[in-house]
């Protein structure tokens, strides 16, 4: 009778731990797709999912990387949410896209889940950048704004101080160079390659002589006008053939940024995070010899800085957007932006991480450049911004690297085009 007694518990531990085991087999987790581009510091991003499957159990992101290129990667998300792919549940989006994004349908509404008062706690440009046709499509990550990198211990060698103006940065260069007497120095790296970052790097000369390449308001493309003309011959002759190395035609942000932390240019264009990799030892051989500041104007004219960045945006197809929008959620957290701050060297969307004690007291210039990502200018805004960004990165490249070409011709030709796709943009019904 005992033994019969123990044998029910035993049968009923048994049972019990069965029932259990078949309830863990059926809340299996669910599989949530995350399309990204390259990131920089993949091992960063690593750390975070990670946190996510640790707090939540019941989902599995399986991350999903396309190329570093902002303009292949578009092409890659595009083509899937193009052909309404339901096995996309969240995906990465550039800072220009949430209006193509949010007009074809691709992505999520998300007005109902990011509420006006949550997204008033970031900051204004990126909640902009996403909102289309007064919905929002897209919540923010970490923003990017043009920055303008030198090495600190060779301007001081010299008694120089940052240089404000395009020119001033030429002559310390010259000065520099011949003082160094180095095979292989160079004055300035950027991002000159025919894709997204040209248009980012060349806005940033034009609206520093106070040109412009499109009033949003008219829809007029101001390609021709002399100004803007004057500051791509500048870039051509003075940048292009003189300053930088002949391969920078061919550069995105990671070559460029190479060059620099390999110590083969005294001053660099980059985004913030670039500031984390130069100062890394392990990555870079001027850890602790760099200085940041903001971008060169010319000669009566303000500095200027392209707003960047990348955001969070949910298929509108995904089976799954409830879990999506908590991973989401999870990504662009304090807790999650304060990692990508103190770890990848990212410039956080959310107000609230700037005024945490250990960012500001390990990474003082995110803090610093505050301003200055508070007044980065964006690019056109329009639902067609990628054939807008295509004839752009065509005609910026043409005009830079083909010496002694007429730039105004060009940029007549590329206006009209350029005018022709803004209206039709702006045809799409309100
Ligand atoms: C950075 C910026 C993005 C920009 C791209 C260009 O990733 O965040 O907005 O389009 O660089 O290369």
């Amino acid at each position: 009778m005992k033994t019969i007694k123990i044998m029910t518990i035993f049968l009923g531990i048994v049972v019990l731990s069965c029932t259990n085991v078949k309830s863990t087999w059926a809340e299996k987790p669910t599989n949530i797709v995350f399309l990204t581009w390259k990131p920089n510091q993949p091992e960063v991003w690593d750390t975070v999912i990670e946190n996510f499957h640790q707090k939540n159990p019941d989902i599995h992101i399986k991350v999903q990387v396309g190329p570093h290129s902002s303009t292949q990667y578009h092409a890659i998300v595009a083509q899937r949410l193009k052909n309404m792919d339901k096995s996309v549940d969240v995906f990465f989006m550039d800072v220009i896209w949430p209006p193509e994004f949010a007009n074809a349908g691709w992505a999520l509404d998300l007005s109902s889940k990011f509420s006006v008062e949550e997204q008033n706690k970031f900051l204004s440009g990126p909640i902009t950048a996403n909102t289309y046709q007064g919905k929002i499509y897209g919540v923010p990550c970490y923003l990017g704004a043009g920055l303008f990198y030198y090495r600190e211990d060779l301007l001081k060698k010299y008694h120089f101080k940052p240089p404000t103006l395009w020119k001033e940065m030429l002559k310390q260069g010259e000065v520099i160079l011949k003082g160094e007497n180095e095979q292989g120095l160079h004055i300035y790296s950027g991002q000159f390659k025919q894709y997204e970052g040209l248009v980012c790097n060349m806005m940033e000369f034009i609206w520093s002589n106070g040109g412009a390449v499109i009033e949003q308001k008219t829809g007029k493309v101001l390609l021709n006008d002399p100004t803007v003309v004057k500051s791509l011959e500048f870039v051509r002759d003075k940048i292009i053939a003189r300053a930088a190395p002949r391969g920078v035609i061919n550069y995105e942000e990671p070559e460029s940024l190479d060059l620099f932390i390999q110590g083969k240019t005294i001053f660099h264009r980059n985004w913030p995070y670039a500031w984390a990799v130069a100062n890394d030892q392990k990555k870079s051989k001027i850890a602790g010899k760099v200085g940041v500041g903001i971008i060169p104007a010319f000669q009566g004219h303000n500095s200027a800085s392209t707003l960047g960045g990348w955001q969070f945006g949910i298929n509108n197809y995904s089976m799954h957007a409830q879990k999506a929008w908590r991973f989401v959620q999870f990504m662009t957290s304090h807790e999650t932006q304060k990692i990508l701050a103190l770890d990848a060297g990212l410039a956080p969307t959310r107000r609230s991480v700037y005024q945490d004690p250990e960012v500001q007291e390990k990474r003082p210039h995110l803090n610093a450049f505050l301003p200055a990502f508070k007044n980065t200018r964006p690019r056109p805004l329009s639902p067609v911004y990628p054939m807008i960004s295509q004839e752009l990165q065509r005609f910026f490249s043409h005009a830079i690297t083909e010496s002694g070409s007429d730039i105004s011709e060009m940029a007549a030709a590329s206006s009209a085009r350029i005018e022709k796709f803004f209206a039709l943009g702006a045809m799409i019904p309100k």
